[in-house]
């Protein structure tokens, strides 16, 4: 099982489609493995971001994503990470495929509603920062009926 980072984005929450973007990654099979409304601080951000600290759209990035709370999420599943970038679609809404969770709820190049870690390294630098208390550990029900528990839950 792979976990990846998912934060819903200012624009999400105050847009009041954090319910419909959650539900895009329920339905496809995701487990939920942590979750909070936080408000990210600066350093956060800064950590978070830390990448892209040279680009042009740095300042304006940091000031977005502190500007009001998100959602935070940890996702598990089979292939998450690549899954979850699928289910988001390309960075910006205006390039993003229909049925795409970017695609379908947005046009910016700036406000695109979610972030998704983008290799199992990020993933695992990403939920450290934002679950330093750690995951919530439980048994998933639906679980033996989104695999095929002999085929894809072996080991
Ligand atoms: P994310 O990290 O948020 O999941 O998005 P991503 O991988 O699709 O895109 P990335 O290249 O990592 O960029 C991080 C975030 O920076 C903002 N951005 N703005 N105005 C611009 O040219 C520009 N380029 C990137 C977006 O909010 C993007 O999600
Ligand atoms: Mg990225």
């Amino acid at each position: 099982m792979e976990r990846t980072l998912i934060l819903l984005k200012p624009d999400a929450v105050q847009r009041g489609l954090v319910g419909q973007i959650l539900g895009r990654f329920e339905q496809k099979g995701l487990k939920v493995a942590a979750m909070k409304l936080m408000q990210i601080s600066q350093e956060l951000a800064a950590k978070h971001y830390e990448a892209h600290k040279e680009r042009k759209f740095y300042p304006g990035l940091v000031k977005f994503m502190t500007s009001s709370p998100v959602v935070a999420l940890a996702l598990e599943g089979i292939d998450a990470i690549k899954i979850c970038r699928t289910l988001m679609g390309a960075t910006f809404g205006a390039d993003a495929a229909p049925g795409t969770i970017r695609g379908d709820f947005g046009v910016s190049r700036s406000y695109n509603l979610v972030h998704g870690s983008d290799s199992p390294e990020a993933a695992a630098r990403e939920l450290g920062l934002f679950f330093p208390e750690g995951l919530v550990k439980y048994d998933y029900a639906a679980i033996n009926w989104i695999y095929d528990p002999v085929e894809e839950l072996k080991k």
